[in-house]
């Protein structure tokens, strides 16, 4: 089923997230100055963030992408990772930045760590447009090194973000709420 585009209160604009990017573009070239560093966009949610954050940067810059799946078409995650589609790159040795467009409970990027740290980074961060502190089930805290925006815990759309695969090409954030049955 389509869900309902009217069911979607804006919450970050389209105006507001140029702006939000492009300040972390200029953190993270300031940041990472002298160096050239590789971005890995988090399929397919990261996908307008990415493309818009890296050409916020004005480094020596690679782009690459994996593909995750935790929620399978809902709107709670299942706590269940799983691997679809890895990158192309060996990230050894390189100045790598995840990109992911929101942090939730954390067990993506728990397992996205995980998994980084055998390959042999020269150093590992994390941005992320959208951080949810809520939504974070167990233990130790996430640091995200680049945030755009904290919001409340509720189920976010556009930019990006999906509910069932639809919404993602909608240009602002906005929160969606379910019919009641
Ligand atoms: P986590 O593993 O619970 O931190 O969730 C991370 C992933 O769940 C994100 O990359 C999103 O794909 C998805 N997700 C979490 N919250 C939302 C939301 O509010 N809307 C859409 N997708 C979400
Ligand atoms: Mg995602």
């Amino acid at each position: 089923m389509i869900p309902d585009i009217n069911r979607v209160e804006p919450l970050i604009t389209a105006e507001e997230l140029a702006v939000r990017v492009g300040e972390l573009g200029a953190k993270i070239s300031a940041d990472y100055a002298g160096k050239d560093i590789t971005l890995v966009g988090i399929l397919k949610g990261s996908v307008p963030f990415m493309s818009d954050l890296m050409r916020a940067i004005s480094l020596p810059t690679q782009i690459d992408f994996l593909e995750l799946s935790s929620y399978e078409g809902g709107m709670e995650s299942t706590g269940a990772v799983r691997l679809v589609k890895d990158m192309r790159h060996n990230i050894q040795g390189k100045h790598v930045i995840i990109v992911e467009d929101i942090v939730d409970t954390g067990h993506t990027l728990r397992y996205l760590l995980d998994m980084f740290a055998s390959r042999g980074p020269a150093s590992m961060k994390i941005a992320s447009l959208l951080d949810k502190p809520e939504g974070r089930v167990d233990g130790e805290p996430l640091t995200i090194d680049y945030c755009g925006f904290t919001i409340p815990n509720k189920f976010v759309v556009g930019y990006g973000l999906d509910l069932a695969g639809y919404f993602r090409n909608i240009p602002f954030v906005g929160v969606y709420s379910p019919p009641e049955d």
